[in-house]
């Protein structure tokens, strides 16, 4: 069977109201606390795309009763902390690098083996980064060269660690942290830069608490998570793809409602603020600085002249999964944009800085592919041609955005994976006004 594909050809204009799905990294925590908490979850706003429907499955394997009366509407009945049980098979995580490091420090603990795997990029991922500390902490944990299949061994018992994180990564930071919940003693960790918290927060609704200190998070052993109820906002990520085609494009605005916009995930609006992109924010209900909660807002976007910048560094970790339309928006910017630091973009679910250097060379954006960045030259308009997503999703949809700006059709390979995190782009990219035919 041949690979979907997009074709998307050139419009110049978008605008309406837009309501983007469920926050994929806050519905994988949802199910998994969920599941090892006492009592009942209820989630709403849960994001049905295939990455944290692998997380729901994987939770079944491993003995918890969920039940889903509407797509994005999950009861998850909560077997406490001791009762996950040995599952039956290989655990398959899918596409998703967030449930297999989660799962690394939910089940290291464990008295009982597992495997997990995942689909053809999942097991060419780097897991050692979370397979280190855990061993440190006492786990018996074996990767393949670095990769998947990560066999653990029953646990006897693990130990609180003190560890600096090498990189800011939030999935590295939540695996431990859920390690050392399950641990003797008290976990410290500190984070080199802020990195998504969205772990923090939440094992803080479920009633655990969580302390930071500067770069410091410390969480003690053998607390009890109590089930609750989680309204996941929409996803920033999600909604990234249509700020930058807002900004491209929307001559009377695009408004996208209850998008998450935790602090910790918005890098992308400041970098395309600094651009000169005109992006408001109306807050709709929780707040920045309340630890349990995730702030939640409206954006409005207007199309908007852009100059290249030079990305500050700190910036990086606050928007790693948004740099891939991020390059869009400096491929249509005035002058040159430097992004460095980004070294992480090569171990998502593509080398990233490669796929996006490639495709945007292919439209005839002059750009040059760094060690640990991209440097790219903007232009009014560039042309269409044959890109390869490479089986990303983020890289798929970003060149979908790219049509904007294109002189002739884009042709998008393998874009399957697209429904991993954001099933319904395509309609609402239409809704948009996009021009896209899948095939
Ligand atoms: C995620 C953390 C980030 C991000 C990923 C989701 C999470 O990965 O890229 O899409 O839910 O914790 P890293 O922690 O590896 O940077």
């Amino acid at each position: 069977m041949s690979k979907p594909r997009y074709k998307v050809s050139p419009v110049t204009r978008v605008g309406g109201e837009l309501t983007v799905p469920g926050d994929k990294s806050i519905s994988h925590r949802a199910l998994m606390f969920g599941g090892i908490a006492e009592g009942d979850t209820e989630i709403t706003g849960f994001l049905a795309g295939e990455d944290c429907l692998a997380t729901l499955r994987v939770l079944q394997n491993l003995g918890v009763r969920i039940e889903r009366p509407e797509e994005q509407h999950v009861l998850v009945h909560g077997v406490g902390p001791e009762g996950l049980k040995a599952p039956a098979t290989s655990l398959d995580m899918g596409n998703a690098g967030t449930a297999i490091r989660l799962f690394m420090g939910l089940l290291a603990p464990q008295r009982f083996d597992s495997t997990l795997i995942g689909d053809e990029s999942l097991m060419k991922r780097p897991m050692e980064r979370v397979a280190g500390p855990l061993r440190s902490m006492g786990a018996n944990i074996q990767t393949r060269d670095g990769k998947p299949p990560v066999e653990i061994r029953a646990s006897g018992g693990m130990r609180a660690i003190d560890y600096a994180l090498p990189v800011a990564s939030a999935q590295v930071k939540s695996a431990i942290l859920l390690a050392g919940l399950q641990s003797y003693g008290r976990t410290h960790i500190v984070e080199p830069a802020p990195s998504r918290d969205h772990t923090e927060r939440m094992l803080g609704s479920f009633g655990v608490e969580v302390l930071r200190n500067g770069p410091t998070i410390a969480i003690e052993g053998g607390q009890t998570l109590r089930g609750t109820q989680v309204r996941v906002p929409g996803d920033f990520s999600s909604a990234a793809f249509f700020i930058v085609a807002g900004v491209l494009a929307a001559e009377n605005g695009l408004l996208l409602r209850n998008v998450g916009v935790n602090p910790t995930r918005t890098g992308l609006i400041e970098m395309l603020r600094q651009m000169g992109a005109d992006i408001r924010v109306y807050p709709q209900g929780g707040r920045d600085d309340d630890p349990n909660r995730e702030p939640i807002a409206d954006i409005e976007v207007r199309k908007s002249r852009l100059k290249g910048i030079k990305v500050p560094e700190s910036l990086v970790p606050l928007s790693i999964d948004e740099f891939p339309v991020f390059f869009v928006a400096a491929a249509c910017a005035e002058g040159e944009t430097l992004v460095r630091g980004a070294l992480e973009l090569r171990v998502k679910e593509s080398d990233r800085l490669a796929a996006m250097a490639q495709g945007l060379t292919t439209l005839g954006v002059e750009n040059q592919l760094l060690a640990d960045g991209l440097w790219i030259r903007g232009t009014d308009r560039f042309g269409g041609g044959t890109v390869d997503s490479l089986g990303d999703h983020r890289i798929a949809m970003s060149f979908a955005i790219a049509s904007l700006k294109a002189r002739a059709p884009i042709e998008i390979l393998d874009v399957a994976n697209v429904a991993t995190s954001f099933p319904s782009f395509v309609d609402l990219a239409r809704t948009a006004g996009l021009q896209i035919t899948v095939g």
